[in-house]
Order: C-alpha cells, then structure tokens, then sequence
C-alpha cells in the first residue's frame, strides 16, 4: 500500500496536496488508514458524510440497490427519483421541482442557466446577469468558477463567463452599485464555507430581499455545504425569513455517494424543457437509494434539534479552551491569530489522530458527520487542546 501512495505522482494529475495518508475503512465518526491508525473525523470528507461511515442502513440500500440495477439514464423513469425530489420539496419550496445531477459545481452551473432560460422564456433575454459575493465558493466548473468572486481560483483560467458580476459580501452600498438592468439573480451561500465560515448579516440579507423584490431578481441560494441537516434545519435558509427561488445541493445529500440537486420554484422550473438540460448520471438508482436514506434519517423526529445543540456543544467546548468560534449547527469555524498557522494545526491534528478542516485564510473548519455525540466531540477538543499547547 505505501508503495501505492509513492505512485501517486507518476499516475495522478498534481491538482491536489494530498496528506501522505490513505484510508481504508470507516466506522461512524472514525477512520482507520492502511497502518490501522485511529482518527476521528471532523470533517466528514468535506462535509460529505452526513451519516458517518459504513452507516447500516446506508450501506444495505447501496448494497441492494447494486444488486439490482445501478443506472438505466433518464431517457426512463428512475422510481427513487421522485421519493427522494417528494422529500426535499417537502422539506422546502413548497411547489418545487427538483432536478438531479452529480456535484456541487453542476447544481450551480444547472442554476445559472436556470436564470438565464426563466428570463428568456419571459421575452426579457437581457436580463442575464447574475450577482455573487466576494468569499463565496461555488466550484471549479467554469461558470461555478467564475460565480466564485475569489481571484486566486481565476488565475490561469481566464477569459471566464460573462455575466457574473461581483459585489462586496455583507456590504449593501457595493451590492446596489453592482445592480443594472441586466441583473437577472443573486446567487450566495448563508454561510460562507470554503471563504472561511463566514456567516450573512441579517441587515445585508434584508437588503437581498427588498432589493430583490423591487427589480424582480431572482434569489438562488448556494445549499452545497450548508444544506441537509448541516446547520441543524434541514435548509439553512430555514433559520432566516428567507424563500429562496432556487435551491442548489450536493455534498451531505448522497452520504458520500455522489450526487447534486437543484430545487427550482414551479415557475422557474417549467423553463427547463424536454432537451434544454440534462445530465447522464443525474439521479442514477445508487445515487437516490443512497440520498433516500440520508433524508430519511434527518428528518427523523429530533435528528435536527441534537444536531443544534451538538453545534453548541462544539462551540461552547472551543470556547473551553480559549478560541472564539462561529457558524451554525455542526458547521463550526475558528479565525486563528496571526501567530497560529490554521494548516499547520490541521496537520498537527492530523498526526495525533484528528481530522479538521481549514477554510478562508486562515480558519480552522469542523464539519463532522452529524451522528457524532457529545462524547467523540470531547475527543476531539482534548487533542486540539493538547495540539495547541
Ligand atoms: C458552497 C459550495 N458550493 C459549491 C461547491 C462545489 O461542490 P463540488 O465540489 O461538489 O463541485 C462547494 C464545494 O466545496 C461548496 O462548498
């Protein structure tokens, strides 16, 4: 296996910085890597695992549904398909349409052309530009790429896709300013995950509203890390006055299996005729037994409330011991002090057998499964106390 990890570099394209470790099995909040080495995981390969690892029940759809049949394309109905969009439009806008892909970046390309098609079928085809914020992250896809207002991704990729305007997150001046008639939408996320944790003011998300109300903009709200339980409702939009017009999903939706959806108002919705968009894989069997579980178990009575009062836990733990974290349910950050490296904490972790995450420039970012307990949260704090030390 060690072998295996030194051939990385001679096989695999160098795009990632990957830690000299590979795992090989999972349980719960743990993982074990090939030398049998313990950590526990806090963050959940990226705010993924919504269930943890090698979750029964996860597993035995997955194993079931592979005994079956795996992938049909949507030229035929997939049954699992509509269970899991009745849930999330259950869970949502309330006459929501969902559409299924396999990522976060393609739920938000699907989103942008959404936009664009709802005002061209609506004979305003020159309104197509849509505003996103400095700090967000919306994926590497090129039009995911250039909605996210973060240079440091851009280099080298230019020219990136026009109509995407850039305005100041959380400041309401550069967002009037960014406004013209071209404006079609305002895509964000409610908390800013790979920016750094970085959660909306409720005045700025006022501003959104009327702002949106006024010039007939459409709100498309960025649920990739934030959505599915993640902050302890099943949308983070849900903890605000907020009803979004487009919802995008993906990561904690499959478990692990990958899969992206977008929920789109009916109106919206019916732009995306036969032909207009489409996706081979989207919403294929093994992805929707896989997402049906996971919904299934967070919309069990209280799954929700423990996920908040973990989130509290973990924020009050951190403050135990002298860091001043921020976000919401069990999407937690820490802005480290200049003379703390949050990489090289990360690492430290690591090496002592726990897995958290960094964001923004320099933030520590715990997204655990949202099985962990109150037990495995104190583990986890007592080793980045010690790591800290
Ligand atoms: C808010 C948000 N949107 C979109 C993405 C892109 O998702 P994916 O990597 O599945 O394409 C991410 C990934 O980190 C994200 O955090």
């Amino acid at each position: 296996m060690e072998n295996s990890i030194n051939e990385a570099d001679k096989y695999l394209i160098g795009n990632y910085a990957r830690y000299p470790i590979a795992f090989e099995r999972g349980e719960g909040v743990y993982l074990y890597d090939t030398k049998g080495k313990r950590y526990l995981d806090m963050l959940a390969g990226i705010a993924v695992n919504t269930l943890g690892h090698s979750h029964p029940k996860l597993t035995e759809a997955i194993c079931n549904q592979a005994k079956k049949v795996l992938h049909t394309s949507n030229l035929f109905h997939i049954l699992p398909q509509i269970e899991v969009a009745k849930i999330l439009v259950e869970n949502s806008l309330k006459d929501g349409k969902v559409f299924f892909c396999n990522s976060g970046a393609e739920a938000n390309e699907t989103a942008i052309k959404l936009v664009r098609k709802y005002f061209y079928d609506k004979n305003q085809p020159e309104k197509y530009e849509i505003i996103t914020f400095t700090g967000g992250f919306h994926g590497r896809t090129i039009g995911s790429l250039t909605a996210t207002a973060q240079p440091k991704y851009h280099e080298g990729f230019k020219p990136l896709l026009a109509g995407i305007k850039y305005a100041e997150f959380n400041n309401i001046e550069s967002l009037k300013n960014a406004i013209t008639e071209n404006t079609a939408g305002i895509m964000f996320e409610l908390i800013q995950g790979e920016g750094g944790v970085n959660p909306i003011d409720n005045s700025f998300l006022e501003e959104i509203k009327n702002i949106a109300r006024e010039n007939e903009l459409l709100i498309v709200i960025d649920e990739v890390q934030t959505g599915i339980g993640r902050t302890g409702k099943f949308f983070t939009y849900q903890h605000y006055d907020l009803e979004p017009d487009i919802i995008t999903s993906a990561k904690g939706l499959g478990g692990g299996i990958p899969v992206g959806a977008v929920i789109a108002k009916e109106k919206i919705a019916k732009s995306f005729t036969p032909g207009t968009h489409g996706s081979t894989f989207g919403g294929n069997f093994l992805a929707m037994v896989a997402s049906k579980v996971v919904l299934e178990e967070i919309t069990k009575k209280g799954f929700l409330n423990e996920v908040l009062e973990k989130g509290i836990y973990l924020q009050e733990s951190l403050k135990s011991i002298g860091l001043k974290p921020k976000g919401k349910g069990l999407m937690v950050g820490v802005d480290l002090e200049d003379n703390l490296d949050a990489k090289e904490i990360s690492k430290k972790c690591l090496e002592n057998g726990l897995i958290i995450g960094t964001a923004g420039k320099n933030t520590l970012r715990f997204v655990p499964p949202l099985i962990i307990n109150k037990k495995e949260i104190d583990e986890g704090i007592e080793i980045l106390k010690e790591v800290l030390k």
